[in-house]
């Protein structure tokens, strides 16, 4: 099978296969369909990957059903084993992995290799620890005793038992729109306690930015795994996202991506087999500054909140509530520190700002830009940009209900707007369909616990933006979805539960 040789950091080269991973073995597409991946720095081609067909999702779900057999009942030892072997591998080539999220998605090296992979590594070696952990309760009834068991998710479509497996997707911003979120992130949330669980999967990389997936899948077979357990393939949404959300033999979708294709999802499966959906589905989230808020931490974490990736993560902090009495001053000082921004080549050390995934995505935010204009909003600094780069931009004094306020722009463009009063502001956070993540800043504690309960959002900060961990779930509310990644919350999704009965038969 075919592979691709890239420059990553420090001229170092990547050799990635460029075929679909399925059986542990990389091997063509049905009709060698391929799609292109670009640099969006560059906008020069990297690569031609492999592009699932309906048929080649036929295979990995064969694949991953023969697999299903044996890995549900190896020990729970191995499957820790594996995951903590896996952990090693991407820790050995994090320079890789990072050097290829940069290439292929826009992401700024640093940030790939200081926080991402590391979340990787956390999220892979939290999971292994609960890989031998998955157990149920043991209950008292009077007939007799029951007990709970955490089984993986499992299910007989046709009535056929050895059917019984699991399988999902991860797809990112697929059918209309293809960001790279932290894509490094966001495939080990899944996998890595899907894998702990005893499930088998299949993951489904953006079409947008394949390569992280493909030198992923490279350290999944040499780690180990058993053939099937894992499948990584690269496709358009509309044709391999289709076939997995339509499969009747796979049993769950854990769905990142844009709300309009998280209903197509959802959709899919009940005209289909019901399987289980997990939704995440991005956010508006508001950033509240509290006149009493510690100046210097509000503001690097509002800036930061908006322009890490170029706002294009899921819960930047995109709507700013500043109170009225230090608005000014706070606009001020952010827009000081958002203008000074390094666009260019994200492996370069000095560059602080990458480009954004695709000149579709630039376009999307320059005409949210217009919009903000045409709502009245007055520009504050940015608004422009060459190429796929798109400077940090802010307006200030954003109605509430203009459509830069409302709407998930997915690009560096912070909505600013002042409040008098803390109902006012909770109102004001709480008026979006979206309820992802939300951020406060203020020194006062019984405010802070007042704002974070009021807050329709799976997750709040308190003087902090973004904050994740592995032992946190995270996910959302209202449309921003439902389900949780990371934390025992995310163990729980990928399992399911059976309560075994037994009555004793007295003489
Ligand atoms: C796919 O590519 C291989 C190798 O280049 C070639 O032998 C084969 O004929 C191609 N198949 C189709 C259907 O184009
Ligand atoms: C959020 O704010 C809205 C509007 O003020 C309010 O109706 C709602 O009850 C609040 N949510 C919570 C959980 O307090």
């Amino acid at each position: 099978m075919p592979t691709v040789c890239l420059k990553g950091i420090d001229n170092h080269l990547v050799t990635v296969p460029t075929g679909l991973f399925i059986d542990n073995e990389f091997v063509p597409a049905t009709r060698n369909a391929t799609l292109d991946t670009e640099n969006p720095a560059t906008g020069s081609l990297l690569a031609s990957v492999s592009a699932a067909q309906k048929e080649d999702i036929d295979l990995a779900v064969q694949s991953a059903k023969r697999a299903y057999r044996t890995w549900r009942a190896e020990s729970p030892g191995t499957r820790r084993n594996l995951l903590n072997k896996l952990a090693d591998l991407v820790e050995r080539d994090a320079t890789d992995l990072a050097s290829l999220e940069a290439l292929d998605a826009g992401i700024l090296y640093r940030d790939s290799i200081g926080l991402h992979i590391h979340q990787a590594l956390e999220n892979l070696r939290y999971f292994a620890g609960w890989a031998d952990k998955v157990d149920g309760l043991s209950l008292t009834i009077p007939e007799g005793m029951a007990y709970t068991r955490r089984e993986p998710i499992v299910g007989s479509v046709y009535k056929i038992s050895f059917l019984s497996h699991l399988l999902t997707v991860l797809e990112l911003r697929i059918y209309w729109l293809t960001h790279p979120d932290i894509y490094s992130m966001i495939t080990v949330w899944k996998l890595a306690p899907a894998l702990a669980g005893g499930n088998t999967l299949i993951i489904k990389t953006p079409e947008a930015s394949p390569l992280y997936g493909q030198k992923l899948a490279q350290l999944i077979a040499e780690a180990g795994f058993p053939p099937g357990v894992v499948s990584i393939v690269c496709g358009l949404g509309t044709v391999a996202g289709k076939a997995i959300s339509e499969h009747p033999d796979i049993r769950k979708v854990s769905f990142t991506g844009s709300a309009g294709a998280g209903r197509q999802v959802l959709a899919a499966s009940a005209r289909t087999n019901l399987k289980r959906v997990t939704l995440e589905l991005g956010g508006k989230g508001p950033a509240i500054v509290f006149d009493d808020a510690d100046w210097e931490n509000a503001l690097l974490w509002t800036t930061l909140g908006i322009t890490v990736n170029n706002g294009q993560v899921c819960i930047a902090g995109s709507r700013i509530y500043v109170q009225s009495t230090i608005y000014q001053r706070f606009a001020e000082a952010f827009s000081a520190r958002s203008r000074d921004a390094v666009h260019g080549d994200p492996l370069l050390p000095e560059t602080t700002k990458g480009p954004l995934i695709n000149k579709m995505q630039r376009e999307k935010v320059l005409s949210f830009v217009q919009k903000g204009q045409a709502s009245g909003a007055k520009l504050l600094h940015g608004g422009g940009g060459e190429e796929n780069f798109v400077a940090n931009t802010a307006f200030l004094d954003v109605r509430q209900d203009a459509d830069i306020m409302q709407q998930e722009i997915f690009g560096p463009v912070a909505c600013i707007a002042p409040f008098e009063t803390e109902e006012e502001v909770i109102e004001k956070a709480n008026d979006s369909a979206y309820g992802l993540s939300a951020a406060v800043f203020t020194n006062d504690l019984n405010k802070a616990f007042r704002v974070t309960e009021a807050m329709e959002t799976g997750q709040v900060t308190v003087n902090v933006w973004g904050a994740l961990n592995a032992n946190t779930p995270f996910g959302g509310m209202k449309e921003s979805g439902f389900g949780r990644d990371m934390g025992k919350e995310a163990l729980d999704e990928w399992t399911v539960v059976k309560c075994v009965k037994w009555q004793i038969v007295r003489k």
